[in-house]
């Protein structure tokens, strides 16, 4: 990457301080980028989701790594429950969603409170032997009893798919019957999945980020507290892909002493480390033990440590400087926090992140661990909330007594309740990362990248007024 001009900006930059210019390119087709990180994630594409509560559970790791990225289980779960997760992502199916499912018996009301975990909107009624009976949607129940049995509503007349179907065939077998989507089914017509038109498509766009055993992978975050060296070993026992050891001040002793004996208890799993925000950092990291530094303190949507203490530093001078020197000791560097926009993942990586952590932007989705939520104009949300927020703070010591929970309250450092609006044309993790995507995609051509390396090699940046910012946004956005 280099500035335009190679005039080096005068003040450290966040995303919206800096633009892009087109270069001379040769890049065909904007499928013809290849957007796989090589940090050891095994990440096809370069995005995680943030450890945080309000975010990455079971179901965004499963519909994420199905999609190439990874997410990263919080460190404040129990091991038993990390362990069950870890255990459940690895037994999801690659080319189709998991199914909700319930029996003929099962009631309207049962249906209607688990259809909106899910994207596709539909709960499969199936018979004792697990094969499907029927299809229920929102539209099935509306004006019906909650009590009425699904049996009752379920529509009946099933498209279903066999396992192993190409995908382009899958698609024209939905469309020729005018249907959404369809039960996945085994040769002996049992239930393995589900399909929509969407996903099918999707098969064809993304690839799976996968072990060596072709299963999905998944991420786990430790903190810098407690017996870490246990928790890491049998965190791996497990089957975890990708630890995460994190505080917010990664540069402190404690952080080093615990990376070294994540280290010597993980030696073969890939392991990142943070947050930092300086080169300073950065060397501590990887002289205790990190493959890849997590950088950010400060940018977050849900922080305030900056008007807190008046630390941090902008996020992308901050990547820009940790990743150089991450990439000189031949490590890697993750860019966390601030992402808003499409434009925020392609200049992070133009800065030189091998992967972009993505939080709150993701917890306003079908897949984030909280319930859907209405407001008073009936608009649906999901809670979020900051990991160093009182409400953080008081979840992950229920076990303490009162004064000590409340005295560890005090230094909170994030915001304990704010609603994430799910957005109506992308109300999915997958619909946010088929924006994500077709913007770094499109980015890389016109840097004339056609993969990451490339893309950060050759990408040019300026930097800009608020006021060319705001230029840049459409209007919707005023
Ligand atoms: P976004 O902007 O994607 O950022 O929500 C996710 C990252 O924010 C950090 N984080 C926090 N930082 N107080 C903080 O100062 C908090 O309560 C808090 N919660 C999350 C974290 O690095 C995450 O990955």
């Amino acid at each position: 990457m280099r500035f335009i001009h190679d005039v080096q900006p005068e003040h450290d930059l966040t995303y919206a301080d800096v633009f892009m210019v087109p270069n001379k390119s040769a890049v065909k087709s904007r499928l013809a980028v290849d957007l796989s990180t090589s940090d050891g994630t095994g990440n096809t594409v370069p995005i995680v989701a943030a450890n945080m509560t309000a975010v990455s559970g079971r179901r965004m790791a499963e519909t994420l790594a199905r999609r190439g990225g990874i997410a990263v289980i919080p460190q404040d779960i129990p091991l038993d429950v990390v362990a069950e997760n870890i255990s459940w992502v690895k037994q999801r199916p690659l080319e189709c969603d998991t199914a909700i499912t319930l029996r003929p018996s099962s009631t309207v009301g049962d249906a209607l409170a688990l259809i909106p975990k899910r994207s596709h909107g539909a709960v499969v009624v199936i018979d004792e032997e697990n094969r499907p009976v029927g299809v229920v949607t929102e539209a099935d129940c509306s004006g019906v009893d909650r009590f009425t049995q699904v049996s009752e509503v379920a529509s009946t007349d099933l498209t279903t798919i066999e396992a192993g179907t190409k995908d382009e065939e899958a698609f024209d077998t939905l469309d020729t019957a005018n249907h959404r989507l369809a039960p996945v089914i085994d040769a002996n017509g049992r239930l393995q999945g589900v399909l929509t038109r969407s996903g099918a498509l999707r098969n064809t766009l993304y690839t799976p980020n996968t072990d060596a055993a072709n299963r999905l992978r998944i991420a786990v975050a430790i903190g810098i507290n407690g017996d870490v060296e246990t928790k890491a070993r049998r965190l791996v026992e497990a089957g975890a892909d990708v630890l995460v050891v994190d505080t917010a001040h990664g540069h402190q002793d404690r952080m080093v002493e615990a990376l070294k004996l994540v280290r010597g208890a993980a030696p073969n799993v890939p392991i990142a480390a943070g947050n930092v925000v300086t080169t300073d950092g950065v060397r501590e990291l990887v002289k205790a033990g990190a493959d890849i530094v997590k950088v950010g303190v400060g940018p977050g949507a849900m922080c305030t440590t900056r008007m807190m203490t008046g630390v941090g530093r902008p996020q992308f001078s901050a990547v820009m400087e940790c990743a150089a020197t991450a990439r000189k000791l031949g490590k890697h560097a993750w860019a966390d926090g601030g992402i808003r926009h499409p434009r925020d993942v392609a200049l992070a990586l133009a800065a030189g992140a091998s992967n972009v952590m993505v939080g709150s932007w993701l917890a306003g989705t079908y897949e984030s661990p909280g319930d859907l939520n209405h407001d008073a104009d009936g608009k649906p949300y999901k809670e979020n909330f900051g990991m160093a927020s009182a409400r953080a703070v008081r979840l992950r010591t229920s076990g303490d007594t009162p004064y000590e929970q409340a005295r560890k309250a005090l230094f909170e450092e994030g915001i304990s309740t704010s609603r994430m609006y799910l957005d109506r044309q992308r109300p999915s993790v997958e619909d946010l990362l088929d924006s994500i995507v077709a913007g770094v995609r499109s980015a890389a051509t016109y840097a004339g990248a056609s993969n990451l390396e490339e893309f950060h090699e050759r990408a040019t940046v300026g930097v800009q007024s608020a006021a060319g910012f705001t230029e840049g946004a459409p209007l919707s956005t005023w």
